[in-house]
């Protein structure tokens, strides 16, 4: 594993609609993080069913987007937040994309997911499925953007994971 020179945490997300990106500033916000977002090279359609059409074959073939250029290096890192939408049941494929090219041997992965209450993901087994030699914590399941309750439910996951040594500080809400 490259030897990490960023104290602060890196937060890493898609997000096709915005609410997983609004999860994912909030976290940049408490944490102090460098935030990176991530996108398809050739972004999705815009109409639902030719979207819902596509991520369907994708996720039941295991298809792993290009990405666009620009997305960061988890190297320089030892915590990594990495966010996505559940799509059908899965990880939406762009962050399974980026997550792959990644060396996470021995890092501490907190896994966030965006859905709307409809077929479920158990995205802390399908994070610890693709990255094997990675700490994987409990994921964050947050529905929607998680509207006013969001900024509490990170500062309760957060201090949940302390217990592993979290290496920067969490700061108290008001
Ligand atoms: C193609 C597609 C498939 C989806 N599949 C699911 C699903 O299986 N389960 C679920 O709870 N939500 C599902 N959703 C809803 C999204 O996970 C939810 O709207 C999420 O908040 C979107 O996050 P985003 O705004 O960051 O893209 C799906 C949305 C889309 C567009």
């Amino acid at each position: 594993m490259e030897k990490p020179t960023r104290q602060c945490p890196l937060i890493v997300s898609y997000s096709y609609s915005g609410h997983t990106h609004r999860i994912a500033q909030a976290l940049q916000a408490v944490t102090g993080g460098d935030w990176c977002e991530i996108y398809p090279w050739q972004p999705y359609p815009m109409g639902f069913s030719e979207l819902l059409e596509q991520v369907r074959r994708e996720v039941r073939t295991g298809y792993r987007p290009r990405l666009l250029p620009g997305a960061a290096d988890a190297g320089p890192y030892r915590v990594l937040f990495v966010g996505a939408p559940n799509w059908c049941g899965a990880i939406a494929p762009p962050m399974v994309s980026w997550l792959a090219k990644q060396d996470l041997a021995g890092k501490i992965l907190l896994p966030f997911v965006s859905h709307c209450g409809g077929v479920p993901c158990d995205f802390t087994r399908e994070i610890a499925r693709l990255c094997p030699k990675a700490d994987v914590r409990a994921a964050l399941e947050v529905l929607d953007d998680g509207g006013e309750g969001l900024f509490h439910a990170l500062q309760t996951w957060l201090q949940e994971n302390r217990m592993g040594a979290m290496p920067f500080p969490v700061p108290a809400f008001s």
